[in-house]
């Protein structure tokens, strides 16, 4: 197999590789690869949803998302979707999957199903990068912060009022907030990211909302920093799977009047600490 890294921050593609036939030798491979560069990317891949789900499970349990609809007769593999008469798409800002859990996700793994001829790429940021760009000044200011993270904003009721295209489900499960450190420590590269995202934190523990904006605003203009950035195009057959404590995502929604379906899985992780 071959890892070619695709940007200086983030991301690298893996070729030569059939993900339905990968002997223990190629997956240990890989999933350096991933700790290495934090989103892998395949191209020309063509599995069954099941194939999908073996994959999937190498790695870890699979973590049903209770927002999304799930795709018909396969409850793991989450559907995201965007109909040519559809206005809005899903992900469309910045953000990390999960971190309203108190053990949010490790990983996302996107499969592209149908892609719109142009456009539709999901842009990833590099999370390390971004808390190594900082001060030690405000590096000190941050260590020993929390934040509040929460799915009530984003899937609760009021969503409901807006979710006119029926995309999302489940809207009375978004009840949990979670507490996670600023800054955390990835539980297996040892290194520290900046672990916060626009969507789904809310404040700092102890501080109000109005007086955490301008810290978290700051922080999140910085992470978005062009150099820490890579934009995927996605063909039919592209895989993308990305490390959740460590990179944003946001899929752009620059295509309307085309199809974009996406087959999503995410897996389990463990509690994050500084
Ligand atoms: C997501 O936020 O998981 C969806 C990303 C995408 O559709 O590109």
């Amino acid at each position: 197999m071959n890892i070619n890294p695709v940007s200086p921050s983030l991301g690298a593609t893996i070729t030569d590789i059939d993900l339905t036939n990968l002997d223990d030798g190629a997956f240990n491979q890989i999933r350096q690869a991933f700790w290495d560069h934090s989103v892998i990317f395949f191209r020309g891949q063509y599995l069954t949803s099941e194939q999908f789900i073996t994959f999937a499970e190498r790695w870890s349990t699979i973590n049903v998302n209770r927002f999304f609809k799930p795709l018909e007769g396969f409850p793991k593999i989450a559907e995201v979707r965007k109909e040519p008469d559809q206005r809005s798409n899903i992900g469309s800002s910045w953000h990390t999957d999960h971190s309203y859990d108190q053990i949010p996700a490790m990983a996302s793994v996107l499969y592209a199903q149908e892609v719109p001829p142009i456009g539709g790429d999901t842009m990833f940021s590099c999370m390390y990068a971004a808390y190594d760009a900082l001060s030690d000044g405000l590096k000190e200011t941050l260590s020993g912060l929390n934040t509040v993270h929460s799915s009530r904003h984003v899937f609760g009721n009021r969503r409901g009022e807006t979710d006119d295209d029926n995309r999302l489900d489940n809207q009375d499960a978004a009840q949990q907030d979670a507490l996670h450190p600023i800054v955390i420590r990835h539980p297996d590269t040892g290194r520290k990211a900046l672990y916060v995202n626009g969507n789904f934190t809310t404040h700092i523990e102890g501080w109000t909302a109005e007086e955490s904006r301008s810290l978290l605003g700051y922080l999140y203009e910085h992470a978005a920093r062009p150099e820490f950035t890579y934009s995927f195009q996605w063909e039919a057959g592209s895989i993308a799977m990305w490390d959740n404590r460590v990179t944003w995502h946001r899929a752009l929604n620059d295509y309307h009047g085309h199809r974009r379906l996406m087959h999503r899985i995410t897996l389990d992780g463990v509690a994050l600490s500084a």
